[in-house]
């Protein structure tokens, strides 16, 4: 069976009083669940929150990593970084990296080599813009997107990623796409991927929803037989919400 994994993606929120508080918060509502549970603090707070939730079923991932080893790179983190202070898995192409710090395909390829030299998890964002949707190219952006960065992998390495289809005009905006929409789309990037990798393979990826997922719509939307979960932004600074979104399952 595949997994279901919750992620949340903290984005650049809460320095580390407010990290320290939800932290806090989190482990107040922690319960078993039969999803795999992580959050994704800033760089600032990643060790804090690591050493903070050691031990417990919250995994704490990184939100991006530069794809050099080392080097001059000013204002960057690498893989070994993460590595050294316990963070496995790292969320790579998330739109806004996409949008605001020009990453394309071509260095998301690489990113994604250096994270699984380092046998790191990734999660791999993806999406298409409101304009891709109304001109009927949705599919045909998202599946030149995993194409672009995952196709030269051999098929045994999808075994450490997660997928996530995050459509732009979701995230943030409070308008989700509808358990339909994100089913169909889910549907067509398995099959992609198995058009590839074959079907064995493309059965055992999660592939999580991303884009104003909350309380009130996840139950809906994780019913879908092909959306194993999802990545949480707004919804997930809330412990409260979070953890509703976690037992949706
Ligand atoms: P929202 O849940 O705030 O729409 O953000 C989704 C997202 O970008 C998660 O990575």
């Amino acid at each position: 069976m595949r997994k279901q994994i919750v992620a949340g993606n903290w984005k650049m929120n809460n320095d580390l009083v407010q990290t320290e508080a939800l932290l806090i918060n989190l482990k107040k509502q922690i319960q078993t669940s039969s999803a795999e549970v992580m959050v994704a603090p800033a760089f600032t707070n990643l060790y804090h929150a690591f050493e903070s939730l050691k031990g417990l079923n919250i995994e704490v991932i990184a939100q991006n990593m530069h794809y050099a080893e080392n080097g001059a790179f000013t204002g960057e983190i690498s893989a070994g970084m993460l590595k050294s202070i316990g963070v496995n898995t790292v969320i790579l192409g998330h739109s806004e990296r996409r949008e605001y710090f020009n990453e394309t395909d071509e260095a998301l390829a690489k990113k994604v080599d250096t994270a699984l030299d380092h046998d790191m998890r990734i999660i791999f964002c993806f999406g298409e813009e409101l304009a891709d949707r109304k001109s009927g190219n949705e599919e045909m952006v998202v599946a030149s997107q995993i194409k672009n960065a995952l196709f030269h992998l051999p098929g045994w390495k999808f075994k450490d990623i997660i997928l996530a289809y995050e459509p732009v005009w979701a995230i943030g905006t409070g308008e989700t796409a509808t358990p339909e929409q994100a089913q169909d789309m889910h549907a067509f990037i398995r099959k992609t991927l198995a058009n590839q990798f074959g079907y064995d393979i493309a059965n055992r990826v999660s592939i999580l929803y991303g884009g104003s997922c909350k309380p009130s719509n996840a139950k809906e939307l994780f019913t879908k037989p092909d959306v194993d979960g999802g990545l949480i932004g707004g919804a997930s600074l809330n412990a409260e919400d979070f953890f509703a979104i976690v037992n949706a399952f």
